[in-house]
């Protein structure tokens, strides 16, 4: 039996959400992108997670800043401890400190800003032990060193390779962080040939997801140990997850998911 436990999140309405530059290989600025769409999606999502049991916080966007709707990029929080984020473009860069005031005005007594590209929940994925850390497009591995001196836990590098998924939240997702039985899911393709040999030896019975699964940003998804809020293409990751005993709640994000993202994009989570 696996027992979800309540979570904070922190969310940003998509409310200037576009898609007018093109910093992933997901973004079409041609294609005319429908904004209250993406807002009665992200609407949905954050109705999910109150329904199981959740608290959301929201974050004002900012006009200008289509890509803030990304919160998990905000910056980096375990044990209260906040770590911020510095992004790799320009178009994305002033999101940082809007995110710094929200943290400061919200109880964080101390925001760390680091001084090496770091894109917060986006690339280092806290399992409850160590803290997976992703780069290759977006994170510099010096962030990663930055990190662990920071929080003190084990950081664990690895390197994407698939310009599809260019954050490491993209391709692996966490689905029971309790501190006894870390289990993970990714898709192994878009990992280089060592740091899939790292997730096979840390993670032996990790549920392994295929490309139909890892193409529809499936594993995108959010888990609080027993619920798992998944886009709702992701059909052979949800069965998958059944199986191990987990439940899928399946979401739509496919206006959000032309700007590269999906549920865990739109999700910091904030760890006491
Ligand atoms: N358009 C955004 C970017 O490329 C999407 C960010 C998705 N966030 C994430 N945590 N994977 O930066």
């Amino acid at each position: 039996m696996r027992v979800g436990t309540a979570r904070r999140y922190l969310m940003c309405p998509p409310r200037y959400f576009t898609v007018r530059y093109m910093i992933n290989s997901w973004m079409d600025p041609t294609r005319p992108v429908d904004t209250a769409r993406a807002m009665a999606q992200w609407t949905a999502l954050a109705d999910t997670y109150r329904a199981l049991g959740h608290t959301v916080e929201v974050v004002d966007p900012e006009p200008g800043l289509p890509d803030m709707v990304f919160a998990a990029n905000a910056g980096t929080v375990i044990d209260g401890v906040v770590l911020g984020a510095r992004f790799r473009h320009a178009e994305r860069a002033a999101e940082a400190e809007h995110y710094r005031r929200w943290f400061l005005a919200h109880g964080a007594p101390d925001v760390v800003m680091p001084s090496a590209v770091n894109e917060g929940a986006g690339d280092l994925v806290w399992t409850g032990t160590l803290l997976l850390a992703g780069s290759g497009f977006r994170t510099e591995p010096a962030a990663h060193a930055e990190a662990q001196e920071l929080f003190g836990v084990p950081v664990i590098s690895l390197r994407l390779v698939d310009p599809y998924y260019y954050h490491l939240d993209t391709c692996l997702l966490v689905l029971d962080d309790s501190r006894c039985a870390p289990l993970v899911a990714y898709y192994p393709a878009a990992f280089s040939p060592g740091s899939r040999r790292v997730l096979a030896r840390l993670f032996p019975d990790a549920v392994i997801a295929g490309p139909a699964d890892a193409a529809c940003l499936g594993l995108n998804g959010v888990s609080d140990g027993h619920s798992v809020v998944l886009p709702r293409e992701a059909v052979q990751l949800g069965r998958a997850l059944a199986v191990r005993g987990f439940e899928p709640v399946f979401v739509d994000v496919s206006e959000l998911r032309r700007a590269g993202g999906g549920p865990k994009c739109c999700t910091l989570e904030l760890r006491a």
